[in-house]
């Protein structure tokens, strides 16, 4: 019998890569950066199976190029905002993606850029490198303090969750804001509900955001909602780039309406090196590393694997996104 034929667009597991071939026939990309969406669409013609990164655009074009035969497409990532979801229900494919494992790492990577910020590492780094560290300064690099400051998280998911237990830990006053009812949201301990992102916006020192990127959120942090933040909010964003407003960003970094800004995520990225942004010292931007533990890493790709093994294998992904697809399978 034929195996099925499964594209994975980057190389991006080496532990599974005997079993997966075992069951399929593989074909990887494996060239540092993603393949072009033309390239990507001469790659997956007639193929089962995708396993695709948050840098692919999956959309109905590309899902018809495939053709008939794909059953699943397999994000390694939690968001899927690359992929369009209702172009793939509407055609019968399963779309799985990895959640959970990264919640923790992408916390820490949070609250690591939340400290890093408020405390200006990253520019005493700079300036130590620079040789200009000639005495101790009383006046030098004055941050601010993490310790009874107000955290105020946009969108209280799994990893909002996990940053307010940090913050807690911190001695924060930790708000939250998150216009979505579900099982997975609910208050966590000692945190307060915002009514209106307005109310978060205008009452928190570090604000930061974990919601997906949607139509809705998109530019949700716009020039008006930079108007509400205090002077000295520092605004972390460890989810999607187009939620923020780059344009508005860079005016309110470079007027000093808000203190600063740490990003792991930038809208376009990658950031090109002449971007003004990166003329900002109270801009710290790190390159899409929110989930980069080795553990994690392993970990989301053996997910995405598994939801790959499935849905080629006609059976139901672990983590699948789009459910109603079952119902209407071909
Ligand atoms: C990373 O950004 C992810 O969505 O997993």
């Amino acid at each position: 019998m034929k195996k099925p034929k499964v594209y994975i667009t980057r190389n991006i597991f080496m532990e599974q890569e005997a079993a997966l071939s075992d069951a399929c026939d593989v074909n990887i990309w494996k060239q540092d950066t993603p393949p072009t969406y033309h390239l990507l669409m001469e790659k997956v013609a007639g193929i089962h199976g995708l396993l695709s990164l948050l840098t692919d655009r999956v959309d109905a074009t590309l899902m018809d190029a495939a053709g008939p035969n794909l059953k699943i497409i397999s994000n390694c990532a939690v968001g899927y905002d690359n992929i369009d979801i209702k172009a793939a229900t509407d055609r019968g494919i399963l779309v799985g993606n990895t959640p959970g494992i990264l919640t923790e790492t992408t916390a820490d990577l949070a609250f690591a850029l939340l400290m890093a910020a408020a405390r200006r590492l990253v520019e005493g780094n700079d300036h130590i490198r620079a040789g200009k560290w000639k005495t101790f300064d009383f006046n030098l690099l004055r941050g601010f303090d993490i310790y009874g400051a107000t955290l105020g998280i946009i969108g209280m998911g799994r990893i909002g969750k996990a940053l307010a237990r940090r913050g807690r830990g911190f001695d924060m006053n930790v708000i939250y804001y998150d216009h979505h009812d579900g099982p997975e949201k609910g208050n966590p301990v000692e945190a307060r509900s915002c009514n209106s992102i307005d109310e978060l916006l205008t009452q928190a020192d570090f604000i930061s955001i974990h919601t997906p990127l949607t139509s809705e959120s998109y530019h949700m942090i716009d020039r008006q909602a930079f108007g509400m933040m205090k002077e000295r909010a520092v605004l972390i964003n460890t989810a999607r780039g187009p939620i923020v407003d780059s344009e508005a960003l860079y005016e309110a970094l470079s007027s000093g309406s808000i203190a600063s800004a740490a990003l792991d995520v930038t809208d376009p990225e990658p950031l090109p090196p002449d971007h003004k942004l990166l003329t900002l010292t109270n801009c710290l931007i790190v390159p899409h590393i929110g989930s980069a533990t080795i553990v994690t890493r392993n970990q989301m790709a053996s997910m995405a694997v598994e939801n790959l093994l499935a849905g080629v294998g006609k059976q139901i992904p672990p983590h699948l996104v789009n459910p109603e697809v079952l119902s209407r399978r071909r």
